[in-house]
Formats: structure tokens, C-alpha cells, sequence
């Protein structure tokens, strides 16, 4: 109604001339947002995204010689088995710590997406499936796997005391005496790797995976100063709720449909929401599935896997009291919800880092909206999607929106508010 009368208004003040114009503006109902969608608005700022949880599993990460060494890590090709390969190989500063490629290239070839490392701080379950519970536990994952580092812990622990001492030991003390050990050791390695590693005694493993953890705990508070900062969107949100009619201009009428939708009939905020646009939860979205059997599975594998790893918040090389690691303690293990179920990425510069999905399944984001209006079928679990009623328009208005979701990344020391 309110449209009509907008209508009859318009073409009666304005002249012939403008006709056109006002048919344009008119393929966009209307402009103002009502009470609820200025709430959910309001809820999407970055400004409202409360400080980096801290992590009691990880007592240096907000030490600045920490982070200082864990910096130099992240880029350190020597921590891999063939000296090529770096985080920052996969996770490249200059393509959003992404790669750009379906799916992760380190020492061999993986089976899923590069992730995000920015915002990764605020998830409680890292990894696609969710298989660890710290960033510091995370990074002790690629060090070892066979296609992205491809090292194993009695080399990383030597390379530590070759090239890292001074830094490492003013951080976590001294470094164990490694002189009668083997070159290579490791439980997850070759199996010569792996007898090397049986033969050791109970308390040298744990001194040398005490060392792997304190790397991954360094290259935890690096990545934790890692932060986005605003985009167009946030600046619009502010001017929106200060009513202020030049921030209008912020977004282009596509932009507005398409952020009408994503808040309103294409319900992507059930999923993404708050300032990340991401619940921090897995769900199945149908996605066609990559990868062997188990990891098909997605949040069932992850769930198994970080229940008994050795690295979690209630493992001995965690700096967390047993009461701390609520996320994991209080996990749901079961439920038909897990099988094919992947983490809800941020869309947090989404527009800047494609392909999408677990395993970049997707091209572009036009494709990816055009999944959500089909919302096919899941070929493993049951896809919770419910086909969305969109036109071709709002496919495109949606994709549009998602571009004004771009902006910087910073660094900056951890836990500051709304950073
Ligand atoms: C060969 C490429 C490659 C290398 C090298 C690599 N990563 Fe990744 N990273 C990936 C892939 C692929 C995933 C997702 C894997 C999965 O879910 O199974 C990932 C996931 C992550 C995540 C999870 C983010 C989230 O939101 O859950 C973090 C954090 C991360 N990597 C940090 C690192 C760090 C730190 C290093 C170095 C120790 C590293 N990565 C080395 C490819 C790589
Ligand atoms: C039921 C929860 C849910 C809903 C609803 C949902 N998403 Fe997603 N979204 C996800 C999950 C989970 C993934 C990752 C899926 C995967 O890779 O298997 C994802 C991935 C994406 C990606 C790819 C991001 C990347 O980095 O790979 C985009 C873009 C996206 N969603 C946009 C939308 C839009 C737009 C809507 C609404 C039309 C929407 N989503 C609705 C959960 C949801």
C-alpha cells in the first residue's frame, strides 16, 4: 500500500521526464527498514563483535614474544618436509590468508578448502568439520599432515633448537636434550616415523609433543591478532540507525534488495548471523560431497576426532583447567544433525576469496545463491535447507549484497573490545 500511494504521489508531482526513473526505483519496493530488520541490521555490525574469546588452553597467547615468534613460523618454510611450504603458503596474506583453490596444495594435495585464519579466534571447533578445539591444536594438525607440511615432531622440536632457541625457551623454558634422539620421529608420521617414535620412552614423546604443542601455541597468538576491520556494509548499518540520509547512498538499491533478502525471505541469518555473519555451528547444506569416507562426514568425523585428541583443551599439553573446556565437555556427540554437516563459514570478505564451499565446490557467488534456491538434496545426511523463493533478480541482488561485506584485514593485539 505504502508503495501505491508513493506512486501516485511521485507521478503526479514529477514531470514526464522522470517517468523512467521512477519504474527503476519502483523494481525496488521500498527503502525503509522496519523495526525488526533494524534489529537484525544493528546485530550485523562489526562494532558489535564482543573481544576474541581467551583461550585458558593456551597461557601465552597474548604475550607479545609469542606472538612475535609465532609471526615468524607462520611464513617459515623450514617447518615443512621439503622446505617449500609455509601456513602462509595456503594461507597468503595477499589472498585474504587464503590460496584461491578448490582445495588446499602444501607438500601433496589435500581434500578440502583453505579456511580463513581472520576471525578464526571467536570459533570454538576448528577446521571444516570441526575435528579441533583451539587454534593453537590446529596448527599442530598441518605440521604433521602428510599433504600440507608433511614434518614430523622430533624435526620440528630439532629445528626449534636450531634456529629458534633463544626465542623459544625465553617464551616455554628450556628445550628437552635432544642429542641421542633420532633425525625423525612421530605417531602420525611414515612408519618409520611411527617405530621411531614407539621406541622412544613415555616421557621423551611427551617432551618432544610438548614442544609441537608450544609452535602451535606461538602461531595461535599471531593468528589471533588477525582481525577484519569494516566494510561499506557496516558503514551503511550505522547510517541507517542514525537516520542519516547520505549513508543511504552507501549501498546501491541491488545492494539494499539483496540484503533485504538476506535478513528476510532467503533466511541465510538463521546460519549467518552476528558481526562474522556465521552461527560457529555445522550444518548440512547439501553440498556434494568430496573426499573419502570418513571425512564425508563431515561434523560425525569431526566430533570423534577431537573427542580423543591428544592436543584439546582437556589433554596434558593444555594450560586449562578441566572446568575451563565447557565447549568440549558439554559437546554433542551424537544426533542424526552431524552426518555431512560443515562449519558455517564467515562472510566476512567473502566476495574477495573464491571458490566457496568445504571443498570449493563453487565458483562464484552467484552459483552459490542459486544453490540455496534449489537446495538440492543431501547425498550424505539430510540437507537442512529449504528451497528459498527468489528470482533470478534477487540472485543477483543477494550476490551484490554479499560484496559490500568487503573491507581490510588488520593486525592488531588481541582482546581489544569490539575489534
Ligand atoms: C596445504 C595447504 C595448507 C597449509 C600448508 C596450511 N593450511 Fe591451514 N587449512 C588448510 C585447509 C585445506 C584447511 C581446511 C582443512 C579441513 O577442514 O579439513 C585449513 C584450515 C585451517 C584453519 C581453520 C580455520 C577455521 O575457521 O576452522 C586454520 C586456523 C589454519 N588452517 C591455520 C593454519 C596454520 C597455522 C598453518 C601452519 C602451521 C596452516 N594452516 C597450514 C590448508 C592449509
Ligand atoms: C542451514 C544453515 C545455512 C543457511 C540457511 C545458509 N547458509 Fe550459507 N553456508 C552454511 C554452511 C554450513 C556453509 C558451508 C557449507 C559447506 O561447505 O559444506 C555455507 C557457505 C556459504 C557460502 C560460502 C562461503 C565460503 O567461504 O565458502 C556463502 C557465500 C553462503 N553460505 C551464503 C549464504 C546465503 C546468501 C544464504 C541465504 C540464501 C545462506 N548462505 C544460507 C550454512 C547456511
Amino acid at each position: 500500500m505504502k508503495l501505491t500511494m508513493r506512486l501516485a504521489l511521485t507521478t503526479l508531482c514529477l514531470s514526464g521526464a522522470l517517468l523512467t526513473g521512477i519504474v527503476l526505483a519502483t523494481t525496488y519496493a521500498r527503502d525503509g527498514w522496519s523495526k525488526d530488520e533494524r534489529e537484525t541490521l544493528a546485530s550485523l555490525r562489526l562494532s558489535q563483535l564482543p573481544p576474541t574469546p581467551a583461550d585458558p588452553s593456551n597461557r601465552v597467547e597474548t604475550m607479545p614474544q609469542a606472538i612475535a615468534l609465532g609471526k615468524r613460523l607462520f611464513f617459515d618454510s623450514r617447518l615443512s618436509s621439503n622446505g617449500k611450504v609455509s601456513c602462509a603458503s595456503c594461507h597468503d596474506p595477499k589472498q585474504q590468508f587464503q590460496d584461491g583453490k578448490p582445495v588446499g596444495q602444501g607438500v601433496g594435495t589435500g581434500i578440502r578448502r583453505t579456511m580463513q585464519v581472520v576471525g578464526a579466534g571467536h570459533s570454538p571447533f576448528l577446521f571444516w568439520d570441526g575435528r579441533k578445539d583451539s587454534l593453537w591444536a590446529q596448527a599442530v594438525g598441518p605440521l604433521e599432515d602428510a599433504a600440507e607440511h608433511g614434518g614430523n615432531r622430533l624435526a620440528y622440536a630439532r629445528l626449534m633448537q636450531q634456529q629458534y632457541r633463544s626465542d623459544y625457551e625465553a617464551i616455554f623454558g628450556a628445550l628437552p636434550d635432544l642429542k641421542r634422539l633420532p633425525a625423525d620421529a612421530s605417531p602420525v608420521g611414515t612408519p618409520a616415523q611411527q617405530a621411531a617414535w614407539q621406541a622412544l620412552d613415555k616421557a621423551t614423546q611427551d617432551d618432544v609433543s610438548r614442544v609441537l604443542a608450544n609452535i602451535g601455541k606461538a602461531i595461535a597468538a599471531y593468528e589471533k591478532t588477525l582481525h577484519f576491520g569494516e566494510a561499506r556494509l557496516d558503514r551503511y548499518i550505522d547510517g541507517v540507525l542514525a537516520n542519516d540520509r547520505q549513508a543511504d547512498q552507501l549501498l546501491t538499491p541491488a545492494e539494499k534488495n539483496g540484503l533485504r533478502l538476506f535478513i528476510g525471505a532467503g533466511r541465510c541469518v538463521t546460519c549467518h548471523n552476528g558481526p562474522l555473519l556465521t552461527d560457529q555451528h555445522f550444518h548440512n547444506t547439501g553440498i556434494a560431497p568430496h573426499g573419502p569416507l570418513p571425512q564425508r562426514l563431515g561434523r560425525r568425523s569431526g566430533v570423534a576426532k577431537v573427542i580423543v585428541d591428544e592436543f584439546s583443551c582437556l589433554g596434558r599439553f593444555s594450560d586449562a583447567k578441566p572446568e575451563d573446556c565447557g565447549e568440549l565437555r558439554f559437546l554433542a556427540t551424537d544426533g542424526p544433525t552431524l552426518d555431512g554437516a560443515f562449519k558455517t563459514p564467515s562472510l566476512r570478505n567473502v566476495a574477495l576469496r573464491p571458490p566457496y564451499m568445504h571443498a570449493g565446490q563453487i565458483a562464484t557467488l552467484t552459483d552459490v545463491v542459486r544453490h540455496y534456491r534449489a537446495a538440492p538434496a543431501a547425498q550424505v545426511g539430510k540437507s537442512e535447507l529449504e528451497p528459498a523463493k527468489l528470482s533470478e533478480q534477487d540472485i543477483q541482488d543477494i550476490a551484490a549484497f554479499l560484496g559490500t561485506l568487503s573491507g581490510p584485514i588488520v593486525e592488531r593485539a588481541a582482546r581489544q573490545p569490539g575489534l
